[in-house]
């Protein structure tokens, strides 16, 4: 059962951390598998302080037996409360042996040992980070105790003919009553949140691979049979990954197997677990006629970040829950590195930059905003946020910037060479960059400890007579709750100078030649830089690949951004500009000014018409901040005046580059022919979308026209549901026959039927709210299935915003009531949809109040979950 809790509790905080009294050397673990009851012996050799009470965390354990020594316990020996078994009389060496029933169809949180699907076809399998190991045994759950695990699965053969833990094999053999066994050996101590688990009926492909350093490995994924053919794509994606970190980093696999696991019930994405890794079929399973290319990319992604975490996160562990950007943040840039590889490095910079801004800035600016290591928490799984992942992997990037390509891989070399085999801290990883390089980053560590997000603002003057450009730049902190004093963090600024022809400028500081890029440091509250030997006042370009994670204030006129959006030599900074500029022809919109206006969609028109410009760039450039973006910068937030503000600046665009050049070039980009998936196909695609989408606004009956004939014709996903989308957002007759059309054609595909209830609730304004609703009675929709309820609540409540913030408040209700019916199956997942209210105390007045009725009537709510009732309550903190 979840943790309930109906008063609050004093939180976990950093500063009160003690290394534990009691280690385990090793475990002996062996599970009798049922789908009902399952029985878990354990067996822990302790090391260990006999003075010290010896406290074991276990939730909702049946203990059956227990014994220290091979001796039963007597009753007065120990006692179980509160989470708690407390043990008497153990020695440094002692052996405590227990045995426990859970029950893991019971377990609908999907947290420690659970079945996934049914009952009769479905298999069993674990989730442990963060806390899930105390649902499954006695055990000191805390990452900082390291263990060597010898696992033992045991279960009848028919219904569970696949038995996999994390490790090497080590016997399987036959047993009586048609059960059999399989043992697995662990021989790297690890953490008990990546001890995994996986029985029942799965199919399986492998592939032989061998290390750099001259190790066999055997790759294997497993999925039910219907989708074992759409692993493949994701066993190439795992030999990528393999192979750029042994050239990367130096990072060799470390077991004879490594093990991929695909569920439809999943909490998250996907989980590390020692030589078990397990999927999300999301994140894992990519097949041309239901996998788009935006989710090939993710599986790629998801599949590097987990398989990364090997080494970040596994070989080097963390010391506690407040770490995890250690690895988390650790692992998102290595992936960001990776993809970059993979792909184009200047997309991949849009993509994540883009999602910081949607996602984490944010949730920097709302009550929820905490550290990238944060000094308290109640419930960790809460902690799992953008901000830890998002902005803890721009501290990274800003780290390898300060040291250089080279730099940062001698003192990754070192981090991992020092910290190999420990549960390590954000210090040692500051300290061994830093001791690799004769560098002192400890001044870095700032950033890791405050809030917010820092703004910077910039102010240029230019000296004609001197032939001088002075920049002043100055930082300032966001006041955020419990920290008033912020100290001046180091923010590297990576920057260049055009001249009005869109040539970059040679720079000159202090009579030293720098090239036409450079990167200064701002260390302290304000500081200035001078430019030498400039001729004409210039068009300064700030913050190229958005060198920090800041909020840059800098008035730069329309024209100088429309010149850096058409002439940038990069494309990341291209796209950079042009969402400035395009935010200020937003704002131009609003206020019936023409000057931000004109120059976006001049500049955009111009580019339009360039042939030779990489029609996935395009695409970006041709799509203004996103709405919850756009609401970031306003003072009172209307969401239905944004959407409706955003619409208009994208028709003015649409009108000024043209109904018959987008027509144009929509047919241009339609190939006939079977799907193709190398990236130019994938680019072309992203443009005809976008272009698609553009040709709506400035005339729907041709656009219309055009994605009902794309809809029939599509030959994959991407095309499909991007013409799906246009029906459905813009009201055409033909939408309600498309979408039965998709339902018949993808009924027996969760994801693509995920896609079809998400493409629905993105339905802008406020005939959203009956639509979800009627979604809701759809046979396909449960609660249950955290996959299917994100999709279409988590879909409405957080990427439609003018459909969620229904000025009557029937958006808030709605979301509200689910949240209770959901936190009494999974806490976890009604924590996350609660996290949609964020933003809420800078709404107009009349959603304002709405808001605030139904967040405190909801805190009021008796039995709420702990992660559920930590983000209400976090929510109404001002
Ligand atoms: N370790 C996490 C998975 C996790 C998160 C388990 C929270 C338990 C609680 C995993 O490495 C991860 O970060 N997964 C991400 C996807 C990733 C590509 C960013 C996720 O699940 O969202
Ligand atoms: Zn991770």
């Amino acid at each position: 059962m979840p943790d309930r809790q109906d008063h609050a509790t004093a939180p976990i905080r950093l500063r009160d951390y003690t290394p534990p009294a009691w280690r385990v050397e090793s475990i002996e673990l062996s599970f009798e598998l049922g789908i009902d009851t399952t029985e878990v012996a354990a067996r822990l050799h302790l090391r260990g302080d006999a003075s010290r009470p010896l406290r074991l965390d276990g939730e909702g354990l049946e203990l059956l037996a227990i014994a220290l020594d091979e001796q039963p316990l007597d009753a007065g020996a120990w006692r179980y409360a509160d989470g708690v078994l407390e043990v008497d009389g153990a020695r440094d060496g002692s052996v405590l042996s227990t045995r426990v029933r859970i029950h893991p169809a019971a377990n609908t949180a999907l947290e420690g040992l659970y079945l996934s699907g049914s009952r009769e076809a479905g298999f069993l399998l674990t989730q442990c980070e963060a806390e899930g190991f105390r649902h499954i045994t006695f055990f000191p759950d805390r990452p900082d105790v390291l263990t060597r695990y010898t696992v033992t699965l045991q279960a009848e053969r028919a219904r569970f003919p696949v038995l996999l833990a994390g490790g090497n094999p080590d016997g399987a053999g036959e047993l009586p009553d048609g059960r059999h066994w399989a043992r697995f050996v662990d021989p790297h101590p690890k953490p008990c949140y990546l001890f995994a688990l996986v029985a029942g009926r799965l199919e399986k492909i492998q592939r032989d691979y061998r290390t750099a350093d001259g190790r066999d490995v055997k790759l294997v994924i497993w999925a039910e049979a219907d989708v074992i053919d759409s692993c493949h794509y994701a066993m190439d994606a795992l030999e990528r990954a393999m192979r750029w970190d042994e050239q990367a980093y130096g990072r060799n696999y470390d077991l004879s197997v490594f093990h991929v696991v695909a569920t439809h019930d999943f909490n998250m994405g996907a989980m590390e677990n020692k030589g078990l890794n397990i999927f999300n079929a999301k994140y894992l399973l990519a097949d041309p006629d239901t996998t788009t290319d935006d989710e090939y990319k993710a599986v790629e992604a998801v599949v590097a970040h987990e398989y990364f975490h090997n080494w970040s996160g596994n070989r080097v562990t963390c010391r506690d829950w407040f770490q995890l950007s250690l690895k988390e943040g650790l692992t998102v840039f290595r992936e960001q590195q990776f993809s970059a590889d993979m792909n184009s490095a200047a997309l991949k910079r849009i993509e994540d930059v883009a999602l910081l801004r949607r996602a984490q800035f944010p949730e920097d600016a709302g009550p929820l905003a905490h550290p990238v290591r944060p000094a308290e928490y109640h419930e960790i799984n809460n902690f799992y946020t953008a901000t830890v992942y998002e902005k803890g992997s721009e501290l990274v990037r800003m780290l390898a910037g300060r040291l250089g390509q080279k730099g940062f891989r001698r003192g990754m070399d070192r981090y991992f060479e020092r910290n190999d085999g420990r549960a390590a801290t954000i210090e040692d990883f500051l300290a061994a960059l830093g001791d690799a390089n004769d560098l002192d980053l400890m001044p870095y560590l700032a950033w890791y400890g405050q809030a917010g997000t820092p703004r910077l603002r910039a102010r240029g003057h230019f000296d004609a007579g001197a032939r001088r450009y002075t920049l002043t730049l100055s930082q300032h902190a966001q006041a955020a709750a419990g920290q008033p004093e912020k100290p001046p963090l180091p923010i590297p600024v990576k920057l260049a100078l055009f001249d009005r022809d869109g040539r970059m400028l040679a720079l000159r500081i202090d009579d030293r030649t720098l090239g036409n890029e450079t990167v200064v440091v701002l260390d302290r509250a304000e500081q200035t830089f001078a430019f030498d030997e400039i001729e004409r006042s210039p068009v300064p370009s700030l913050l190229r690949g958005f060198s920090a994670p800041v909020i840059l204030e800098c008035d730069s006129a329309p024209a100088d951004l429309a010149l850096l959006l058409t002439h940038d030599p990069d494309g990341f900074n291209r796209w950079e500009a042009g969402q400035q500029l395009a935010a200020l022809a937003f704002d131009d919109c609003r206020h019936g000014g023409r000057t931000a206006l004109q120059a976006w969609c001049n500049a955009l028109a111009q580019l339009f018409a360039d042939c030779a410009l990489d029609p996935a760039l395009l695409a970006d450039l041709l799509t203004p901040p996103g709405e919850v973006e756009l609401a970031e910068r306003e003072q009172e937030v209307d969401p239905a005046q944004i959407h409706a503000l955003r619409q208009q600046l994208q028709k003015q665009l649409a009108e000024t580059i043209g109904v018959l050049a987008l027509a144009q070039r929509l047919a241009a980009l339609d190939v006939a022919g079977p799907l193709q998936l190398d990236a130019v196909a994938k680019a072309q695609r992203r443009l005809k979308r976008r272009v698609l989408e553009l040709l709506a606004l400035a005339d729907a009956p041709t656009a219309q026209a055009r994605a009902d004939a794309q809809y029939r014709r599509a030959q994959g996903m991407t095309d499909r549901l991007a013409a799906l989308s246009v029906l459905v957002r813009s009201e055409a007759a033909s939408a309600a026959d498309a979408l039965a059309d998709f339902r018949r054609r993808h009924a027996d595909n969760p994801l693509a039927l995920d896609k079809w209830f998400a493409v629905q609730a993105q339905l802008p304004g406020e005939r959203a709210l009956e639509r979800v609703r009627s979604l809701e009675s759809d046979p396909a929709f449960t609660l249950k299935n955290p996959n299917r309820a994100r999709a279409l609540l988590g879909t409405f409540a957080s990427s439609n915003p003018s459909g969620f913030h229904r000025a009557d408040g029937a958006g808030y209700r709605l979301l509200a009531e689910r949240l209770v019916a959901l936190d009494a199956l999974n806490p976890q997942i009604a924590a996350r949809l609660a996290t949609a209210f964020n933003g809420w105390q800078r709404l107009e007045p009349v959603r304002r109040d709405a808001a605030r009725h139904v967040l405190s009537a909801l805190a009021e709510t008796p039995g709420l979950s702990r992660n559920l009732a930590e983000i209400v309550a976090g929510m109404l903190k001002s």
